[in-house]
């Protein structure tokens, strides 16, 4: 991936950390998910996959044939790799895709699931868009994303999106983009409770968002990480981000929220 210039948000020491779960919530999310839209035996594409790790739960907890796409090559390849693990690589495929331009003919799948990677792309409304462009009329477009729970000044709201990588939306801002991208039935639920935000890790319980990396991984992967990529000054930066968004998550100026909508049937 090579040095990269310029500060490095949240979601770049996620990534570079290489926790298979990068989502609050975490499987019991997922698991919902699936359960909302019926996904037994459905087709599904996996916007943003990341590692692989929400396609493999689909196909083996709901048999689902699910096309996983993801920007980051290497993403890509950790998931071939746990597909192949975890023995669902015949109800799997991965391929490297931008999720503003998804490169699938129109109503070509059941459902579409986009976990926490709609506010990162540079236009949301664009990824909606394309996620109802491919989705078969009667089916559904899943997200979830973080939300504003509290009215702040915009100048602090560019910082904190600046600071994680991702740009919150008020509620009713995410419901009226699922509405332009023609979708209907919006329906909504409610995962800001902080128990949600600490269920990031797939392999072990975090009791505190400090605790979400171990010692081990903060001294061995995220630190000399951080520094390789972006100098002393980007680890600075890192440290100054945590001690700002924690609180923003514990005062619940932020929250997180999934949204279900429909396409229409035809
Ligand atoms: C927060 S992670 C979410 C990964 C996975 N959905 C999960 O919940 O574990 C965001 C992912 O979005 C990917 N991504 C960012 N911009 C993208 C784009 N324009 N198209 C496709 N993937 C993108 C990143 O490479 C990263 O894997």
């Amino acid at each position: 991936m090579g040095t990269k210039t310029g500060k490095p948000t949240l979601e770049d020491v996620l990534e570079l950390s290489g926790i298979e779960l990068l989502h609050p919530g975490g499987f019991d999310i997922t698991q919902r998910i699936g359960e909302i839209v019926e996904m037994k035996g459905k087709t599904v594409l996996d916007v943003a996959c990341g590692r692989g790790i929400l396609p493999s739960y689909y196909a083996k907890n709901f048999g689902a044939r699910v096309v996983g796409i993801d920007l980051n090559p290497e993403m890509i390849k950790s998931s071939v790799a746990r597909a192949e693990r975890e023995s669902v690589d015949g109800l799997t495929e991965f391929r490297v895709a931008d999720s503003l331009a998804l490169p699938f003919e129109d109503r070509s799948f059941d459902v579409m699931v986009n976990e926490c990677a709609v506010g990162l792309t540079a236009d949301p409304q664009k990824c909606l868009n394309e996620m109802a462009r491919v989705t078969k009329p009667g089916g559904y477009v899943v997200i979830h994303e973080s939300t504003w729970l509290k009215v702040i000044a915009p100048e602090e709201k560019a910082d904190i999106a600046k600071r994680l990588g991702t740009v919150p939306y008020a509620l009713e801002e995410w419901k009226a983009m699922m509405e332009c991208a023609g979708l209907t039935s919006i329906w909504i639920e409610d995962w800001s409770a902080h128990e949600n935000a600490l269920k990031i890790r797939a392999d072990r319980t975090v009791r505190d968002l400090n605790d979400v990396f171990s010692f081990r991984e903060k001294v061995f992967t995220i630190v000399p990480g951080v520094i390789g990529r972006y100098g002393i000054m980007g680890l600075a930066h890192v440290f100054g981000s945590w001690h700002k968004l924690t609180p923003v998550w514990a005062d619940g100026t932020l929250g997180y929220f999934l949204l279900r909508g429909q396409k229409p049937s035809a």
